[in-house]
């Protein structure tokens, strides 16, 4: 669906990382955790495309002064990285965007008898948290979220008040252990008596360690990719990733925007 919105805040909650709720038409509350949505950020035609971001949150907004009508709303984290970015941290209350979406497939909420394990690095947080309030409705919920320092390590509060555990590890060591996420992942993972899916979104390297890491241990893993996206809706084929089979000479490609962006971490090729 397409749909002009309009903000209803846009704060920067930690240096260079903004947080956006923008209305949304009431069928948008449908939209599974790990759908996408794809961004406008202004009118003019620079920059000509669209940008795509994940769904943080869906909601109902109500407004603080009485008799405004409650509106629903969508939320998205996102990192100012570029023009398009910077452009959309420089919207205030009220701007309006043209928005496609929810589009992609999101995650599959798998069996209630498992314990859901969260993998988030920076601002690959972003799609994890409406996962994480669908989840904690049937299982017990850990959340490792990764950064390189304190600043990468994004609204842990609000998976807190969810019911979540989590563990924040930094590689300068200002928040949470010094070092990588994975390495407390695997110490969770040694010590699971039961079944466990794991749900990952950051940086290509670090779903690269956490697919190998559920690979050597038969674990059920989905990852959510963040590349580039020009259309979003399967017509420029310009998002595709390598499928699990690919080689130079039988080329096996994913289409991100339509057959992910959450894939089977098995679906796709790694680097041991
Ligand atoms: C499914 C999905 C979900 C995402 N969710 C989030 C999120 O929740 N939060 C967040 O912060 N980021 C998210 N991202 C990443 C986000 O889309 C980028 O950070 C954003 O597009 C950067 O835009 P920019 O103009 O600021 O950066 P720029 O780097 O200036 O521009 C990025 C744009 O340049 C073009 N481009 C640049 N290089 C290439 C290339 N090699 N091939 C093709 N096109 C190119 C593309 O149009 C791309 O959209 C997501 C990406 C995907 C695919
Ligand atoms: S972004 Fe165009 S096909 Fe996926």
């Amino acid at each position: 669906m397409q749909f002009t919105s309009m903000i209803l805040s846009n704060a920067e909650v930690s240096p260079g990382y903004w947080r956006m709720r923008m209305t949304a038409p009431p069928e948008f509350a449908s939209a599974t955790p790990g759908q996408f949505v794809m961004v406008r950020v202004n009118a003019a035609i620079d920059p000509l495309l669209r940008r795509p971001f994940g769904v943080f949150d869906v909601g109902v907004h109500i407004p603080a002064h009485s008799g405004a009508v409650a509106q629903p709303y969508l939320e998205m984290l996102y990192r100012v990285g570029g023009k398009g970015t910077a452009m959309l941290s420089a919207l205030h209350e009220t701007d309006l965007l043209d928005i496609l979406g929810p589009l992609g497939k999101g995650f599959d909420l798998g069996d209630a008898d498992e314990e859901k394990l969260i993998v988030g690095g920076g601002v690959g947080l972003a799609p994890l948290y409406l996962l994480a309030k669908e989840l904690v409705k049937k299982s017990p919920v850990r959340l490792f979220a990764g950064g390189k320092t304190r600043d990468d390590i994004l609204c842990i509060t609000e998976f807190e008040r969810l019911g979540v555990e989590c563990y924040t590890a930094t590689e300068d060591g200002s928040l949470g252990e010094c070092g990588l996420v994975t390495e407390a992942l695997v110490r969770r993972l040694d010590a699971l008596s039961g079944k466990a899916t794991i749900y990952a979104c950051g940086p290509h390297g670090m779903l690269n360690a956490v697919a190998n890491i559920a690979s050597q241990r038969g674990i059920p893993c989905q990852v959510s990719l963040e590349g580039y996206m020009a259309c979003g809706v399967g017509a420029c084929l310009g998002c595709v990733a390598p499928g699990h089979k690919h080689s130079p000479e039988t080329p096996d490609f994913r289409c991100v925007c339509t057959e992910g962006p959450v894939f089977e971490s098995g679906e796709l090729k790694w680097r041991d």
